[in-house]
């Protein structure tokens, strides 16, 4: 998902019959975790109601019914201050001509002029009107304002005609909002695999073997993926963070249900393996609860070594990742170890962090690590662990763009 969540889009529905495709737009907007607040012409209220997009939005819906000089009301400067960006779709010749005038005249067009946010406009007409001299000369002047447009597209219109006029889909209409508030998303189209957390290795029905990992690092990269475009599958062990917005998660509690589900996420194009898997499992998990008994002797634990996930990701043939990536929590030699993972796992990066118990990493905030590759290591500084998550999503993004370049 996306790099939507939390972020305010004010929407304004103007007049024609392209204004239900509004309600599409706003599902997906509220569906990324993007506030949305709704102004709705005289004209837009002729062909959707205020209702329906209030549904939708889950928010008050202005139109020029209300009053905005009552006290209770949003005033049209802060309704667009609220918001991150101005989207006006669908934007009706009238609508493109009054913006460029600068009228303000009902409370579309006054919260249009009474903004300095960024405008996106979405237009749809008929095909005439939207060739017509005077809609050209509204869009150059808008355009050169700095407004922003998306579509109209070619294709068969309400009034019969075929040409340009069609109102952009919501989901490019969707897609240029991300663009615009996020960013270009380099990983668009690529799936990514996140493995995070510990794992559990039951000994008995009430009891298991353990570590200290948090899932910190894994979920922020997830995050960061996602952030970047990527549709991120994270298998997580038990951790007590909340999922990230817009990543499919599936929770796992052993080290072989881990490998289960990373099998059934595959085909993927990234692999992150930065969960701590337990290295070992009980051999024989007892079926009910080991008693303790004055006469006889603590049980012995017997382990077995557990699947290793990133080897086995790294060798998967036909369905390998095109850039599988190992973490190494080492304690000493640091650089030295990670070499040698990177060797013996037959990943193409390992992330190397030294988790001894004085830099505070495992379980802590921020991280500080180095990044091994084919051409050699380089060391990072020490920053919190969404940043180190952005730093290695970028130099994912950079690897695999230019690979798609060379192509
Ligand atoms: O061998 P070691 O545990 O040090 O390797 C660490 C890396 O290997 C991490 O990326 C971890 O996610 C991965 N790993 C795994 N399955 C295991 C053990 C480690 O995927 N059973």
């Amino acid at each position: 998902m996306s790099g939507l969540a939390g972020r305010r889009v004010l929407l304004i529905v103007a007049g024609g019959i392209a204004a239900y495709k509004t309600h599409e737009l706003v599902r997906l907007l509220r569906r990324a975790g993007c506030g949305v607040t709704c102004v709705l012409s005289d004209n837009g209220a002729r062909f959707v109601t205020a209702l329906s997009l209030q549904a939708l939005s889950e928010e008050k819906v202005y139109t020029d019914m209300f009053s905005l000089t009552d006290e209770n009301e949003m005033g049209h400067i802060e309704l667009s201050r609220a918001a991150d960006l101005l989207v006006v779709a669908p934007a009706t010749a009238n609508m493109l001509a009054r913006m460029a005038a600068g009228l303000a005249d009902d409370l579309a067009s006054t919260v249009l002029l009474a903004t300095d946010t960024p405008v996106l406009v979405a237009p749809a007409m008929n095909v005439r009107m939207w060739e017509h001299p005077a809609t050209r000369a509204s869009c150059a002047t808008l355009a050169a304002r700095g407004i922003r447009f998306v579509g109209p597209r070619e294709g068969a219109m309400a009034c019969n005609e075929f040409g340009f006029g069609r109102l952009a889909e919501p989901a490019e209409i969707f897609a240029e909002i991300e663009n615009l508030l996020v960013g270009p998303r380099p990983l668009a189209g690529l799936h990514a695999l996140v493995t995070s957390g510990p794992t559990h290795e039951p000994i008995d029905p009430v009891r298991y073997l353990a570590n200290r990992s948090s899932g910190r690092q894994g979920h922020a990269i997830a995050a960061a993926l996602a952030e970047a475009g990527a549709r991120v599958s994270l298998i997580r062990g038990p951790v007590a963070l909340a999922d990230p917005p817009g990543v499919h998660v599936v929770r796992v509690q052993t080290a072989e249900e881990m490998l289960a589900a990373c099998r059934a996420a595959l085909p993927a194009d990234i692999a992150v393996c930065a969960a701590a898997v337990a290295d070992w499992k009980i051999a024989d998990v007892a079926g009910h609860k080991m008693k303790k008994s004055a006469d006889a002797a603590p049980p012995v634990l017997r382990l077995v070594a557990n699947p290793d996930i990133l080897a086995e990701l790294s060798r998967a043939g036909a369905s390998r990742p095109r850039l599988v990536i190992g973490f190494a929590a080492e304690t000493d030699d640091v650089a030295d170890n990670a070499q040698a993972k990177r060797a013996r796992k037959g990943c193409d990066w390992i992330v190397a962090n030294d988790v001894r118990a004085e830099t505070g990493i495992m379980g802590g905030t921020e991280n500080q690590v180095s990044l091994v590759t084919e051409a050699g290591i380089e060391s990072w500084a020490r920053m919190d662990k969404s940043l180190v998550a952005r730093a290695l999503v970028a130099r994912i993004a950079a690897t695999l763009g230019s690979e798609k370049q060379s192509i």
